[in-house]
């Protein structure tokens, strides 16, 4: 079989590792040969690719972003998209497409497949909101990150008696924020399935502050919001899915908290930070876990399906169960991290 490859979206810790493992299983083991696109949909719009081979995806296993680049891309917002893909893939004579991407590139999957495009997709993003597997690959290297970033900043907030708000990334879903700031020892979480009340946050600063402690540590996921108001965000932009950009929550909260409470405050927002360099080995070994899978469901025709970790083992599930709707914070998990505001 032929089969091409992307990789769509943020870039995310461990996509080369999913690379890599579908090439070396679907050449190795099944004598398949493979192309990628560069640049997510975009390189299959523009019918941009090359053969990935056994040599040009050695020695990728550890490093961070893609190969092959990657964009925001929509096939279905662009004129004659559906047609421009199944043209790229008669080009390169192609049997199958393996997308590797969070919920707007495998969106597009999804679509593709109920227009009849073999599609097999592998779940990246290092939010962790997509339905149907219990992890996304990216998510374990971007928790340590936001926490390592956390550890650095408990030293100014100590030393300067200072409220540091950590702003982290997490659009619809703060696991994210809930994982590093629980390994963090925040003193508050702000996720986009709570609203906030800013009120309630500054008393409850005022309370920590007046049993003893001489600083605090917030984090806030960059999509959370307040109880009275919508996404706050310093941006006006949206991308092909109808996205706004975010990031800036932090800054409005560290005005807010110093303004009501008088305690001195500061934002650090952590941004691509948290995408950026080598994968853990979590990810890797989940990123080649999936790509093995991925190459399995191609070879077997099992098309329309998304590889997923449920427990600790590798399945398929339908595209369309994978997108229904994001994978949100469950109350047990946050409530879990709350023990810990006091
Ligand atoms: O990959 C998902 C994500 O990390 C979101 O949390 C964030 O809003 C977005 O990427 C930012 O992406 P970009 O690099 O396109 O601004």
């Amino acid at each position: 079989m032929r089969i091409g490859v992307l990789t769509g979206g943020g870039d995310c810790p461990g996509l080369n590792a999913v690379i890599r493992a579908i090439v070396r299983k679907g050449i190795n083991v099944n004598g398949h040969e493979f192309v990628g696109f560069r640049y997510g949909w975009a390189g299959v719009l523009n019918n941009e690719a090359s053969d990935l081979t056994l040599e040009s995806t050695r020695g990728i296993l550890h490093r961070g972003g893609t190969i092959l680049g990657s964009s925001r891309t929509n096939v279905y917002k662009t004129e004659n998209g559906l047609e421009m893909v199944k043209q790229a893939m008669k080009d390169s004579n192609l049997d199958a497409l393996i997308p590797i991407g969070g919920e707007d590139t495998l969106g597009v999957a999804g679509k593709l497949h109920e227009d009849g495009i073999p599609v097999v997709g592998v779940p990246k993003t290092i939010d962790n909101d997509l339905a149907a597997t219990d992890y996304t690959f990216g998510f374990q290297t971007a928790v340590q990150i936001a926490t390592d970033a956390i550890d650095r900043l408990h030293t100014t907030a100590e030393s300067h008696n200072r409220v540091l708000v950590c702003e982290v990334m997490g659009r619809h879903a703060g696991w994210l924020a809930v994982h590093s700031g629980l390994a963090g020892g925040a003193d508050v979480i702000l996720i986009p399935e709570r609203p906030f009340n800013i009120d309630k946050v500054c008393e409850h600063l005022q309370h920590r502050h007046a049993h003893g402690a001489t600083f605090s540590i917030v984090v806030v996921a960059e999509g959370a919001t307040p109880e009275d108001g919508g996404l706050l965000t310093q941006h006006q932009t949206t991308d092909a899915f109808g996205h706004v950009r975010l990031g800036g929550i932090g800054i409005i909260l560290e005005q807010e908290i110093e303004k009501r409470t008088g305690f001195e405050s500061r934002t650090t927002i952590l941004g691509h930070i948290q995408r950026g360099g080598t994968p853990l080995a979590f990810d890797r070994v989940l990123g080649s876990r999936f790509g093995v899978s991925a190459v399995d469901a191609i070879t077997e025709g099992d098309y329309g399906k998304m590889v997923a970790l449920r427990g600790t083992r590798i399945e398929r599930v339908p595209l369309s169960e994978a997108l229904a709707e994001p994978k949100l914070v469950d109350a047990e998990l946050y409530e879990t991290a709350a023990v810990f505001f006091g």
